[in-house]
């Protein structure tokens, strides 16, 4: 069965309460699709106003992060049973943000992934190589270190239903793209990946994103991409272009 599209907004730290419903207002008619799944990934505190504002549409509502304990002495944490509460559908796990100014490992980010599935969250997986590691030639390796370590005893039909996002780091807000050979050659490669930890039917239907500099004029070659099934992102999805990613036919 053919994988569908998935276009994820992650608003990072931006859109106070009152501008993130304005602007999911504003962009709600501009992201009607009957093929692609679209989400908002949205700051913890603008949740339930954006749930609101997405009732009646098909949109669902993300999170950029959550602890990986249920409830307890966590000061400033968000747990998962809050975030389904709340109405949150998808969680972003690892952003390379998070990963670099944060200090989450992939020990860490394991757990997360565990507890999200648990709680019947969507993760939203990321993983994605510096600008470094892209000249030494050592992408694959490490993309496949943090795949393989994120996915420690997480079972083949928990990762069939999730999402993966590739992010190489040096296209993150650069207004730099990977062009669309290096995108399609990650995600093929992470879904190989998944076929030899697993097995070829949860490679299949693994749904792979890619993020970093994602706008309305590079969607449609990126997502024509044989394994590339759809974008994480990110400052695009503040404006109406976020519309034509989603209508990148
Ligand atoms: P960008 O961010 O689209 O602004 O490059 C993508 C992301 O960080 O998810």
């Amino acid at each position: 069965m053919a994988r569908r599209k998935i276009v994820a907004g992650n608003w990072k730290m931006n859109m106070t309460p009152s501008e993130a419903v304005k602007l999911t207002e504003e962009l709600n008619p501009l992201v009607a699709s009957d093929d692609v799944d679209v989400v908002y990934c949205v700051p913890a505190i603008d949740i339930t106003t954006v749930v609101e504002a997405v009732k009646g549409t098909k949109v669902a509502v993300g999170a950029q992060n959550l602890y990986f304990e249920d409830k307890g002495a966590y000061t400033g944490e968000i747990a998962a049973p809050m975030l389904v509460d709340a109405g949150v559908k998808y969680v972003i796990i690892g952003h390379s943000e998070r990963r670099e100014y944060f200090k989450e490992d992939d020990a860490m980010l394991n757990k997360k992934v565990k507890k999200a599935l648990e709680a019947g969250l969507i993760p939203i997986l990321c993983c994605g190589e510096s600008l470094e590691q892209r000249e030494m030639g050592v992408t694959m390796d490490w993309i496949r270190f943090q795949i393989k370590s994120d996915l420690v005893g997480v079972t083949a039909e928990q990762v069939a239903s999730l999402v993966i996002a590739y992010e190489p780091i040096w296209a993150i807000g650069t207004g730099k793209t990977a062009t669309t050979e290096q995108a399609q050659e990650v995600c093929k490669g992470i879904r190989e990946c998944i076929a030899e930890m697993y097995d070829q039917a949860t490679a299949e239907a693994v749904r792979i994103q890619y993020g970093g500099s994602v706008n309305g004029g590079n969607a449609a070659e990126l997502f024509a991409q044989p394994d590339i099934d759809g974008g994480l992102v990110g400052g695009a999805s503040l404006k109406a272009d976020f519309g034509k990613i989603v209508n990148y036919k």
